[in-house]
């Protein structure tokens, strides 16, 4: 049993990246938890499949991060679809497949920036 199983009841939040890693994750753990939540990634296939798993409580749309009318959309849809918004994670983003960085602090904040901020930026402005 999960002592926490209640901890979110009632609570509504948006999830980006819900579709995969560390964003499904959390938003799975919020449903768990009791929160419902609208999951926000660029793979419906996979948040239909989610969906599929966690139920009436966890709800997909696409959405690039990158587009301003798509968080928008998202957030609207969030109140559309179970009344009102109290937390979000902005989670989305991408890895760069096996670079790893054992350097200073600097260097690390560094990498960390350019993988989740300007790799959810249009190419063009990355
Ligand atoms: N996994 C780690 O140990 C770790 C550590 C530090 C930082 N991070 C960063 O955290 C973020 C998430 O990591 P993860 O391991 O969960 O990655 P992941 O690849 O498993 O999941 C990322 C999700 O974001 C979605 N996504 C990508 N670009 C998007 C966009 N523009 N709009 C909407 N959705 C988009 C993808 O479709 C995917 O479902 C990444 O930016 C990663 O660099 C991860």
């Amino acid at each position: 049993m999960n002592p926490f199983e209640n901890r979110f009841a009632g609570k509504v939040a948006v999830v980006t990246g819900a579709a995969s890693g560390i964003g499904y994750a959390i938003a799975k753990r919020l449903v768990q938890e009791g929160a419902s939540v609208l999951a926000a990634d660029l793979n419906t296939e996979r948040l239909d499949a989610i969906q599929g798993e966690l139920g009436e409580r966890f709800f997909g749309v696409k959405a690039n991060v990158t587009v301003e009318n798509d968080i928008e959309e998202m957030v609207s849809a969030a109140v559309k679809q179970f009344g009102k918004l109290d937390l979000a994670f902005n989670v989305a983003g991408a890895s760069r497949a096996g670079e790893r960085h054992y350097g200073t602090i600097g260097e690390r904040l560094g990498l960390h920036r350019g993988s989740v901020h300007e790799r959810c930026l249009p190419e063009h402005e990355a």
